[in-house]
């Protein structure tokens, strides 16, 4: 099924419907063609956005800017953007060549959600398939379900046509895998406290050395756009927290969390650590602060204040008392105004930064950043 909007909705949406019932001759105008606002069109995603490249040399945001520009729908060009990202085996945060899970499997979460339909899709814990958004986007399309998790998704793939591959790591991916597993299972786990100990000093060891990029750690690709028609959609994909326990979920696929979109007000999602953004309903949260009035970067920086106050656990906390992670969102409204929010002002060494891709051209910018510094190691 191809998503189309319909005139009714489109009609309402450009606000003309409050104007049909009433007479320009009434009201003294001579009559007058109603033109419709256009909107400058623009695609924001996590940093990742505009490294990857496909063949041709374009990055997720190009691609999707390019697609959105030319017609195609704006989830179709969200979701070809991401797919660059996804296929990427040098990006071990995102689809083939993920980070796998603690037992060496590398599972993946995705989310889409589209404006002008109001319909969402998803999958949990996908095994096999290269870019996991595609499925999701499938799930919107083909069922009446928004979340498909773990063996089942798989087989929801496997009757949609997708190729089902044994195992999505990389060389790179089982390298590091296999360097985490050496550093924590050298006696097998002695009890759960001790392994999660080990587990957490072996990745902050490993960051330290530079095995690890940060932001590769919880890793993810979040890429939201509107067109020139003011539609919007959005995408989140990931291969989820490095080494995590099998069947752990994440943020990204839950439709609230790493992504939401209200086709009249605007998208969020999310990058960084998804537990903390599951117990806000951050993108969410964002979008509903801007239906509220807020601007895109205000909503982002109040949410990120949220997910301050909502970390009581001194285990998750600085010796500032800050939350010791970083988690990110990535918002635009719909007139295109648009913003990248993080938590630090660094992912480790680098700066915590968005990409985004306009009339312009495909560009990253610094992200606005609640505490200076990094979370520490
Ligand atoms: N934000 C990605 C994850 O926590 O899985």
């Amino acid at each position: 099924m191809k998503p189309s909007i319909t005139r009714r909705k489109f009609v309402a949406s450009a606000g003309i419907s409050a104007l049909a019932g009433r007479s320009l001759i009434a009201l003294g105008q001579a009559p007058q063609v109603l033109t419709r606002k256009t909107i400058a069109p623009v695609v924001v995603s996590a940093a990742n956005g505009n490294k990857s490249k496909d063949n041709a040399g374009m990055t997720c945001v190009a691609k999707a800017f390019k697609l959105l520009t030319s017609g195609a729908d704006v989830l179709e060009a969200v979701v070809a953007g991401v797919n660059i990202v996804e296929l990427d085996p040098e990006d071990t945060s995102v689809g083939y060549g993920g980070l796998p899970n603690a037992e060496g499997v590398v599972q993946l979460d995705a989310s889409v959600m589209h404006g002008p339909l109001n319909r969402a899709g998803a999958v949990a814990c996908l095994e096999g398939v290269r870019t996991p958004s595609l499925v999701a986007k499938k799930v919107m399309e083909e069922t009446d379900h928004v979340l498909l998790v773990g063996r089942d998704a798989q087989k929801f793939a496997r009757n949609m046509g997708f190729k089902i591959e044994d195992d999505l790591n990389t060389e790179k991916s089982r390298r590091l895998w296999l360097e985490w597993k050496r550093r924590t299972d050298k006696e097998h786990y002695l009890n759960p406290k001790d392994r999660s100990d080990a587990g957490r000093r072996a990745a902050l060891t490993m960051l330290a050395e530079g095995l690890l990029d940060r932001e590769h750690f919880y890793g993810t690709i979040n890429c939201n756009a509107v067109n020139a028609k003011g539609e919007i959609a959005g995408v989140t994909t990931t291969s989820g927290l490095a080494w995590k326990i099998p069947g752990r979920v994440g943020d990204s696929p839950i439709i609230g969390a790493g992504l939401y979109v209200n086709g009249s007000v605007g998208a969020a999602g999310s990058t960084g650590r998804g537990e903390a953004n599951l117990l806000l309903l951050g993108s969410f949260w964002i979008v509903e602060a801007m239906r509220n009035g807020m601007a895109p970067k205000d909503a982002g920086m109040a949410a990120l204040k949220r997910v301050v106050a909502n970390t009581i656990e001194k285990r998750l906390r600085n010796s500032r008392g800050q939350p010791n992670f970083n988690v990110m969102f990535y918002v635009l409204d719909a007139k295109g105004t648009h913003a990248g929010v993080s938590l630090y002002e660094r992912e480790g060494k680098n700066p915590a930064r968005f990409a985004l891709c306009t009339e312009h051209g495909p560009s990253t910018a610094a992200a606005e950043a609640l505490f200076s510094g990094a979370p520490e190691d």
